[in-house]
């Protein structure tokens, strides 16, 4: 068994007793730090960076050496699943996403295939190794893949939006076809979790970030199935739901197999904790625009979070991923506040 010198976010997950509030921020690795901006303009572009193990590991590692964040999470992109699949994606600069090929009909759907992670995400996988290696047992390390639903909307839409209306589209016009494509992305996904847990990652985060745009009737038909079905099948490593915009599925979540449920900032924190009870540990939740405040305004904002969660079954978070123009030392003060924080 590996050893960690800080295992605070295993335990915090497993609802084991904590000495102190564990934090990790999501995005961390990337356009925050000039750092990572060096190493990526060395790779070229966004996926000659993710599609190298040494490069990606290395970004991997850097908030861990600038922040002190109780955890690495692998520098990769949900999107690198439909790509195993057979639908490939280009990054194109100040757009984001963009798939050439989507899926709209049955015979689109034939084209795809399920991903052999060993193989079409080799390069994740050979990352992951690096990251365990380099990090020596410092941290853990989180590995990562997009809840079936929000792969479904990037898959059927081929770009990103505000709306979704193609990919929502789907659910009405053709729910059978649908539900055939989610099905085949989770059985891909699950197949991605295990390969990542093999290679050494510790806890899997599932980030469902379009969940919001659905009814929560469509929630329950459309994601949880799958979600659960993720949960069920990954029993070797704490699991955490991030299910962005999903205020109405808090009840639903929590009687999933999984150990933490995310939080954005929209969500109260007492009423969360409410309905999801006690079994599970907590995530989030700040707005990431606090910590365009200056120092005293992070700290309080900070502060004001920990007191409405306490200290134990939570892990301390933004609500979403950090803004690219935050300065690093703004989210140096949010984890040092987190980190010294005494109840
Ligand atoms: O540090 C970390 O959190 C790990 C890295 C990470 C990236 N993407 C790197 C990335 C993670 C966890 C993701 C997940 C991801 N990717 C999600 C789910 C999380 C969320 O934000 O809701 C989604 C929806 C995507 C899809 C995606 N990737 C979009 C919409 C974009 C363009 C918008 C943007 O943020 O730039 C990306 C690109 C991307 N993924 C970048 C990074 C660092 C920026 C690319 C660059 O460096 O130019």
């Amino acid at each position: 068994m590996e050893k960690l010198q800080n295992d605070l976010l295993l335990r915090a997950a497993q609802g084991l007793s904590v000495e102190r509030i564990p934090v990790w921020v999501m995005r961390q690795a990337g356009r925050i730090l000039p750092e990572y901006r060096e190493v990526r303009a060395k790779a070229g572009s966004f996926i000659g960076l993710a599609t190298n193990p040494e490069m990606a590991a290395e970004v991997t590692i850097q908030p861990v050496d600038r922040f002190g964040v109780d955890a690495a999470i692998i520098f990769s992109d949900i999107l690198v699943v439909p790509e195993a699949m057979g639908l490939p994606y280009l990054m194109e600069e100040q757009k984001g996403p963009v798939f050439p090929e989507v899926i709209r009909s049955a015979a689109d759907l034939s084209k795809i295939r399920d991903a052999n992670p060993e193989e079409d995400l080799k390069y994740v996988l050979d990352a992951i190794k690096i990251v365990k290696k380099e990090l020596a047992g410092r941290v853990p390390l989180i590995g990562f893949a997009g809840a079936p639903f929000t792969i479904f909307c990037y898959m059927v839409e081929g770009k990103g939006s505000k709306t979704f209306s193609q990919a929502k589209k789907m659910l009405y016009a053709d729910p059978a076809l649908a539900h055939a494509l989610l099905q085949k992305i989770t059985d891909s996904t699950i197949a991605y979790l295990k390969a990542q847990v093999g290679a050494g990652a510790n806890l899997l985060q599932i980030f469902d970030s379009w969940a919001g745009i659905l009814s929560p009737a469509q929630y329950s038909a459309f994601s949880t199935p799958y979600l659960k079905q993720i949960c069920d099948a990954i029993s070797e490593v704490p699991v955490t739901l991030f299910a962005k915009g999903a205020f109405f599925a808090r009840e639903e979540m929590a009687q999933l197999n999984c150990a933490t449920i995310g939080l954005d900032w929209n969500m109260d924190i007492a009423e969360s904790r409410r309905l999801v009870g006690p079994n599970k540990t907590l995530q989030g939740n700040l707005d990431p625009c606090a910590l365009y405040g200056d120092f005293k305004t992070v700290e309080a904002e900070t502060k004001a979070m920990l007191k409405a969660f306490g200290t134990q079954r939570y892990i301390a978070n933004l609500g979403h991923g950090v803004y690219p123009d935050i300065h690093p030392d703004k989210v140096k003060c949010f984890v040092d506040t987190i980190q010294n924080y005494q109840a």
